[in-house]
């Protein structure tokens, strides 16, 4: 199952700005998403290969994404609803200008991780492999699991920057 969103007061794609789509636009409005949900099964190319492109921000948004702390303190933000993400499905999700990678557990564990590669910062795609459903850098080849964001088949070393997620009544909220 493959579901996307695509309002139109979202943030243009990545390829249009320029940008690898983690800058938020100046117009982004607070709880917007632009999200494609996999399901099992899915054969998948969440982000299309002209998307995935290196640009200047790529420094800033590394230092962002690897603060251990960035979400202290800050409020819940609905992220989709509990219904776009089953029981085994996985998700790449926009929240306020920042794409986030969601895997649903079980029924009541999201995990939630950033979409920038830990060894050059190139953005991560959803794939499905016979394996299992993954992360894929379309760079160097690093993959990430999407229940514990470690890295495996590639240079990668450290383990995707994780953000807070939970399900609340009906939605599923994180802490950017
Ligand atoms: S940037 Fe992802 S593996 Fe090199």
């Amino acid at each position: 199952m493959t579901t996307q969103d695509t309002r139109s007061s979202q943030p243009a794609p990545a390829a249009e700005t320029g940008c690898c789509g983690h800058c938020a636009p100046q117009d982004a409005q607070p709880g917007t998403t632009r999200r494609t949900v996999l399901g099992r099964g899915a054969a998948v190319a969440a982000v299309g290969a002209g998307s995935l492109v290196l640009s200047g921000c790529t420094d800033e948004i590394r230092a962002e994404d690897t603060a251990q702390d960035h979400y202290v303190g800050a409020a819940r933000t609905p992220a989709l609803a509990v219904s776009e993400l089953p029981v085994g499905a996985t998700t790449s999700v926009e929240v306020e200008g920042r794409t986030l990678l969601m895997h649903r557990v079980d029924e009541s564990t999201v995990t939630a991780y950033s979409n920038v590669c830990t060894h050059q910062g190139c953005l991560l795609q959803v794939v499905d492999r016979p394996e299992g459903t993954a992360y894929a850098c379309p760079c160097h080849g690093s993959h990430f699991d999407v229940e514990t964001g470690k890295p495996f088949g590639g240079p990668a070393r450290q383990p995707l920057m994780d953000y807070e997620a939970a399900i609340d009544g009906d939605q599923v909220v994180v802490k950017l």
